[in-house]
Parts: structure tokens; C-alpha cells; sequence
């Protein structure tokens, strides 16, 4: 199947506040320069918000993370799971169409499709409430013939009750997801032959089911602030599912600091805050020759930009910071305390004479940030 952006596309694209929140501290989780690695959550989030993946939102994401519009336009053409052009209002539905649910009757299910959504896949119905698209094995295969819709699994499906399903759907009604044959899970069709005292009773559905049904929440876009997103095993109300009676869980025991952190914490408490001194910067590298700060261990290329837009360019400025001329350049940073952690001023020192940490030279070789932003 051809893979590219559709050809009508809103005029732009923002995350909601709380997920704009949420995207942003994704993107801390990456060490500097390798903020990129944040591009599947992003698009994967701006998908669950919009229902599909538009060229406003990879543009907006790409501005987010510093890349070119088109290495992330390769990312969500690459993968599948991306929508690249609208989904129903309501939900896409996902037909199962390999072997075990071929054989049990999705050719059945994707008729239904046809008939009721759009003759073909990736195409809105008529009310735009629907889209529908065939995929494959998605692990259910002992339920088979299945299909998602939205975030769960319908499964056990038939022809009959997978129309009524959509036409419920339609209605805004909740629809109980997992087995649709009265099964409680993946036990055999003719009922348990082990395990037979398995009381199934504990909960009405089974533990995913059950789930599903206490949120209510399945085809359901995202817009960030939702609890159980954040905590998906706990409910709306901030409760464990199946724990309410109890209340609220216990808080786990605070694991013991190790002794790195104790000691960490233990010169934080005990040292006074170090008076920030500016350090002497230039305007430009001598001789027009920067060094390359990269081969700083911490260094990336969004750091030595920065640090140059401070005034720094060589390695010998840097090996000569004193405390308060670190606490100075620490102070204008994004990351604080990474000189000190990733010990810039030993490895400055190296390199200014010429000695080759083992990280410089594994950046050479490897030409570790070469490709960080092009
Ligand atoms: S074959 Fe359909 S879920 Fe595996």
C-alpha cells in the first residue's frame, strides 16, 4: 500500500495543553541531542488526540524535536500503525484478517464493513463516523474472528453481532469489548476440561474487559488529563480496579538510598550555594577554528551551539572554570549539574593537550553526531 500524506490536510495542528505537557516531558527523558528519540510517543499521541496523523502535526512535532520535516514524515510513513488520512469520528475499525480469523469468518466481518462503513479500506462512511482497514494477526487468534476498535479488542465475532456492534457504537452506546459468544476469556468454546474450580465469578468480565467497561473510555480520543492514561491500572476515581472496597492501596516502602545518593544529598545539605562568577568568554574562536565541543562526553550539537552562543569555543576555556564560573555557565544551561556529572572539565583538560578520552575517540570513529539534525 502507497504511504503518503493525503491530499486534503488542516490548516494546523497543537497538542491540548495536557498533552502538550505530557509530550514535553517525553522529551526530557532523552539525554541532549537525542531528543529525537521522542518521535514515536509524539506521533502516537497526536494520533490518539486527532484520530489520524496530519502534516500540520509532523511539522509541529518535528519543530518540537529539532528535526527535519522529513525525517519524521519517514518515521510515520514507515509505520503501519500511523493513519496518514482521517479516521471516523467515532472509531477505525481493524479487522484481523490472517489466518485463524480468515478461516473463522473475517471475510464475513469485512463485508459487513463494506456494507456499513465504506466498499473501500482508509475511506470515511457516509456519516464520517467510521473508517475501517484489514490488518494483520493481532495476537487474539484463540478468539478468533476479532477486530479492534479504539483502544480494545472485540473478539468471537460474527457477522451479525459485529453490525449490531457498530450500529451500537454509532449510537454512542458502550459496548462491551472481549468475547462476544459469551466466552470469559480464551478457555476452549465447550467450557474448561481443567482448572475447574477457576471462579470466574470474581469479576463480571474478564480482568481486561473488566477493565475496559470500569473506564468506558475505549474509542474515546485523548486530550491528556485522563487518569487512567497516566496510570492505565487504575481507574477513573483514582482507585486500583477490583481494590475499591480495600481503598486506596498501600504506598509501596521508599526503596533504601544508595550510598552515592546519600552522600549526594548529604554535600547538597551541607554546602553553602556557590556565588556565580562569569566566566571570560570570546566573541568568536580564535583564528575562526572552533574546537569540536561534541567530543565532550554530554556535549551535543544543541549544547555547542549554545555554549558558543556563551562565549565558548575552545577546550582550554572550559578546563580553566573554576566552581563559580561552572555554577555561571550551569546556571544558563537547560540541563543543570551535567558539567559537574559528566565531568567536562577532566575531559576538557585531556583534550586540550591533545590526549583522547575514550568517548572523543569512539565519537570519531563512530561519527556519533553526525546525523543528529540534518
Ligand atoms: S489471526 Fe487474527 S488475531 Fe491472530
Amino acid at each position: 500500500m502507497l504511504r503518503r500524506l493525503h491530499s486534503e490536510q488542516p490548516d494546523s495542528f497543537a497538542f491540548t495543553p495536557a498533552n502538550q505537557a505530557w509530550a514535553e516531558a517525553q522529551i526530557t527523558k532523552y539525554p541532549e541531542g537525542r531528543q529525537a528519540s521522542a518521535v514515536i510517543p509524539l506521533l502516537w499521541r497526536a494520533q490518539e488526540q486527532e484520530g489520524w496523523v496530519s502534516k500540520p502535526a509532523i511539522e509541529a512535532i518535528a519543530d518540537m524535536l529539532g528535526m527535519a520535516y522529513i525525517r519524521v514524515l519517514e518515521v510515520a510513513s514507515f509505520y503501519f500503525m500511523f493513519q496518514l488520512q482521517p479516521t471516523g469520528s467515532v472509531a477505525h475499525v481493524q479487522i484481523c484478517g490472517t489466518t485463524s480469523c480468515m478461516i473463522c469468518g473475517a471475510e464475513d466481518l469485512i463485508a459487513v464493513c463494506q456494507e456499513k462503513i465504506a466498499e473501500k479500506p482508509h475511506t470515511l462512511s457516509a456519516d464520517g463516523k467510521f473508517t475501517w482497514e484489514e490488518v494483520e494477526c493481532l495476537g487474539a487468534c484463540t478468539n478468533a474472528p476479532m477486530a479492534q476498535i479504539g483502544k480494545d479488542y472485540y473478539e468471537d465475532l460474527t457477522a451479525e453481532g459485529f453490525a449490531k456492534l457498530l450500529d451500537d457504537l454509532a449510537a454512542g452506546k458502550v459496548v462491551a469489548p472481549g468475547p462476544q459468544n459469551g466466552r470469559y476469556a480464551a478457555e476452549p468454546k465447550a467450557g474448561l476440561t481443567s482448572l475447574t474450580d477457576f471462579d470466574s465469578g470474581k469479576t463480571q468480565y474478564n480482568a481486561s474487559v473488566q477493565l475496559a467497561m470500569d473506564i468506558k473510555d475505549g474509542v474515546k480520543r485523548i486530550q491528556g488529563d485522563e487518569v487512567p492514561l497516566l496510570t492505565p491500572w487504575v481507574g477513573k476515581d483514582g482507585v486500583v480496579a477490583g481494590r475499591a472496597a480495600a481503598g486506596a492501596p498501600p504506598k509501596p516502602p521508599e526503596a533504601p538510598k544508595s550510598a552515592v545518593k546519600q552522600a549526594a544529598e548529604a554535600k547538597k545539605d551541607a554546602a553553602p550555594a556557590v556565588e556565580e562568577k562569569e566566566p571570560e568568554v570570546l566573541k568568536e574562536a580564535r583564528g575562526g577554528l572552533p574546537d569540536d565541543l561534541k567530543l565532550l562526553k554530554g556535549v551535543g550539537p544543541k549544547l555547542e551551539e549554545k555554549l558558543n552562543e556563551l562565549g565558548f569555543f575552545h577546550f582550554d576555556q572550559i578546563a580553566e572554570w573554576t566552581e563559580a564560573e561552572i555554577a555561571w555557565v550551569d546556571a544558563r544551561l537547560q540541563f543543570k549539574g551535567r558539567i559537574e556529572r559528566d565531568g567536562w572539565i577532566e575531559q576538557a583538560k585531556r583534550l586540550q593537550v591533545g590526549d583522547e578520552t575514550e568517548f572523543a575517540k569512539r565519537a570519531k570513529e563512530e561519527h556519533i553526531y553526525d546525523d543528529k539534525e540534518d
